[in-house]
């Protein structure tokens, strides 16, 4: 077999596992407001349990009524709490998979206005209205973390994991960026472990010597005044000398630089150096997490970087990556791209009811494994093969009925592979590959190069055709367009044009961004354009993504001018009309030997309307009936394959 590292057993204390794959915590926002189980949560857990993780770390618990870290979490606070936790151990051994909880405690919020105290006040992160914990407090706060894994313990999990990474107050003491004490608890890394050790401590002797606890700790905060690999490899020592089973490493520091949860900017396999160097130097399994693919998953253990990976999003993309990599079907998993849109822009949000994931539309509901078969297969056409003609026709084909797509270009994707051109979005690629593997093998019918048109289509004579037609970049109507250098910018990511010398890119969309970032990196001067003041607007913020473009377009040196409205392009540039809103203010000429247009889209309708007028039963979808993005475009072509 292929990949037969990762489904060796293994062993944390006592528990032995089948195989080397182990779901890593995430939260959800599935539980109750104020705390407590929901349905959807346990089938969360559980659907993971079935595609093969051998131990489902559960999320972040609290362990204090007035320490929660989010509204919407488990609670272990009390034994009423044991018995509303039962269900989902219970459910999680039912599918086949053994149970761990992560516990600890998380001063600083993951949604504002929670925040209480800190390990230093003198850090320059800390929060303005939070209180330094005493000796005291801390000797408390020990017993409270302990306690709680002790409810674990009788809650029917079969190991806990003490939580000591991204922005935990346990983090904060091991970290120098965070920790500025110079008692006992601060000063030398020593004392910087001390808090953290002792809650190990409290936790080995609460729940006895036989219940394996693991830590999670940060390979290194990769920031330089943060914790060190030398660090990881310490706390090791000191916490395999007091009983830990296993380490698991993340990494980054806290919630400032994102690296923890890495989008597609950043490195894959950025902690496998630092689980190398715990893992020779410490007899306990290293478990290593952060946008591994499968590959490199395999690799990390065969190659000795780590005992046991631990998947976060790629299982929220797929849960049946474990039961698809054992089963030598590695091209089949549906990837999970990094875009941190649907997990973390759900964590983040909180006028969403919990999180999502942008590939699999799939995650969050409750319904069973494969979508329900069909009660009257049809003969469907979808036009375009975009990410929401692509969904669709994968879920209706599964479904039982039967699909051919049309797709006018050579590969399928549509925008959304155009979208994987520019620096540090080439993840993005990997779902338009996947699903010209899946599509055919789900009985799928894919003609490239065909593009439709109504004889066609009647021709085909299908029950109904599905318009997932995408959309097309809007033009303005101001003067000048129609000029030679002036350019699409889908055209310059296609490689269709090439501008030259400077640069003017309109609009600071995502689009405009990121196309001024190619054409920055191609050594091009950009200056980006908008109405507004806000560039990015369109793309997820606080989780990596929408700020880390900006900061890199600033080193990049591209200019931003924001609130200028475009008058018209001459041969020389494009005129701005500053301020608009106040009826318009100063005239001024941006110099430019190249314009690249990227001002919005608009649907790509009219082959719906042609089907509409000619009585065909048609239906749009995607792009083509409301421009949005790929998220919304793949959940609304589910849910329209699931009604037909
Ligand atoms: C540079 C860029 C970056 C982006 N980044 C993101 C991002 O980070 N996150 C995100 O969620 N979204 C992003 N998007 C938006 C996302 O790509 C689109 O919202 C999404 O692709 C829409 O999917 P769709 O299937 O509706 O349409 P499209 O992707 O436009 O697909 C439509 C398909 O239909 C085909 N077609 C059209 N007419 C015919 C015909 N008559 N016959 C046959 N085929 C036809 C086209 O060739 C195309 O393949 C980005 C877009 C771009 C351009
Ligand atoms: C939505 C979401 C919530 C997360 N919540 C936690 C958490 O509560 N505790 C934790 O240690 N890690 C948390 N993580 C981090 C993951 O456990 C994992 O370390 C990270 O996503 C990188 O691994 P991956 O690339 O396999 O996803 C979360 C990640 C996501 C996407
Ligand atoms: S939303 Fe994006 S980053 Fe999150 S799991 Fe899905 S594909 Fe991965």
């Amino acid at each position: 077999m292929a990949f037969d590292a990762l489904f060796q057993p293994v062993s944390i204390g006592t528990l032995t596992l089948p195989n080397r794959i182990i779901m890593s915590s995430m939260s959800t926002r599935m539980a109750k407001t104020g705390g407590g189980m929901t349905d959807r949560l346990i089938e969360h857990y559980c659907r993971r349990a079935r595609g093969g993780a051998s131990l489902i770390t559960v999320e972040l618990a609290d362990v204090h009524p007035l320490m929660p870290h989010l509204r919407q979490t488990l609670w272990l606070h009390n034994d009423a709490a044991v018995e509303a936790m039962r269900p989902l151990t219970d459910a999680i051994h039912e599918n086949g998979a053994r149970a761990s909880i992560q516990i600890g405690v998380f001063f600083r919020p993951v949604m504002a206005g929670l925040c209480q105290y800190t390990a230093s006040l003198k850090s320059p992160e800390a929060q303005p209205h939070a209180q330094e914990l005493t000796a005291v407090e801390l000797d408390r706060l020990g017993d409270v973390i302990a306690m709680g894994c002790l409810r674990a313990k009788r809650a029917g999990y079969d190991a806990v994991e003490l939580h000591g990474v991204h922005g935990s107050i346990m983090e904060e003491f091991l970290s120098p960026f965070w920790n500025r004490r110079t008692d006992g608890y601060g000063g030398t890394r020593e004392k910087r472990m001390r808090f953290p050790l002792e809650v190990l401590e409290k936790t080995r002797r609460l729940t006895g010597d036989d219940f394996p606890i693991i830590f999670r700790i940060c390979g290194s905060e990769f920031h330089p005044e943060g914790t060190t690999v030398e660090d990881a490899v310490a706390f090791a020592r000191a916490a395999e000398e007091r009983g830990l089973n296993a380490l698991s490493l993340s990494g980054g520091i806290g919630h400032i630089d994102h690296l923890a949860i890495s989008a597609s900017y950043e490195k894959r396999g950025m902690l496998l150096p630092a689980s190398r160097a715990v893992k020779e130097n410490c007899r306990i399994p290293v478990i290593v997490a952060n946008a591994l693919t499968p590959q490199m998953a395999c690799d990390a253990v065969a190659g000795g970087d780590a005992d046991i990976i631990a998947l976060g999003r790629p299982l929220l993309a797929d849960p049946d990556w474990p039961r698809k990599m054992k089963e030598g079907r590695m091209e089949e998993i549906r990837p999970c791209i990094r875009c941190n849109q649907g997990c973390m822009g759900g964590l983040r949000d909180a006028s969403l009811p919990h999180i999502f994931c942008l590939t699999n539309p799939q995650m969050g509901r409750l319904m069973q494994d494969t979508p329900p078969a069909a009660e009257h297969p049809l003969n469907i056409v979808v036009v375009g093969g975009g990410p929401a003609g692509c969904e669709f026709a994968h879920t209706a084909a599964v479904r039982g009925h039967h699909v051919t797509l049309l797709e006018k270009e050579n590969r399928l994707g549509g925008q959304f592979r155009t979208a994987s051109v520019p620096p540090g979005k080439a993840d993005f690629r990997a779902l338009s590959d996947y699903f010209e593997v899946v599509l055919p093998r789900a009985g799928v019918d894919v003609r490239l190069n065909t593009e439709a048109g109504l004889q066609m289509l009647r021709n085909m004579q299908a029950d109904v055709v599905v318009v997932a037609t995408g959309s097309d970049p809007v033009l303005p109507s101001v003067p000048g367009m129609e000029l030679p250098h002036v350019c699409l910018a889908v055209d310059v990511l296609k490689g269709r044009v090439v501008p030259e010398g400077t640069v003017a890119v309109l609009g600071g969309g995502a689009t405009g961004l990121e196309t001024a970032h190619l054409l920055a990196e191609q050594g091009h001067a950009v200056t980006v354009v908008d109405m507004l003041q806000e560039f990015g607007r369109d793309i997820v913020a606080h989780v990596g993504v929408r700020e880390k473009l900006l900061h890199l377009l600033e080193e990049a040196g591209v200019k931003f001018m924001p609130r200028r409205r475009v008058k018209s392009v001459t041969a020389s540039g494009v005129e701005l009309d500053e301020r608009p809103l106040f009826g318009g203010g100063n005239v001024e000429l941006l110099p430019a030997d190249s314009v690249v247009v990227a001002m919005g889209q608009r649907p790509a309708v009219a082959l719906f309307r042609e089907l509409e007028a000619s009585g065909i039963r048609c239906l749009a979808v995607g792009d083509c009936a409301r421009p949005g993005n790929a998220l919304a475009a793949i959940h609304a072509a589910y849910d329209l394959a699931l009604s037909l």
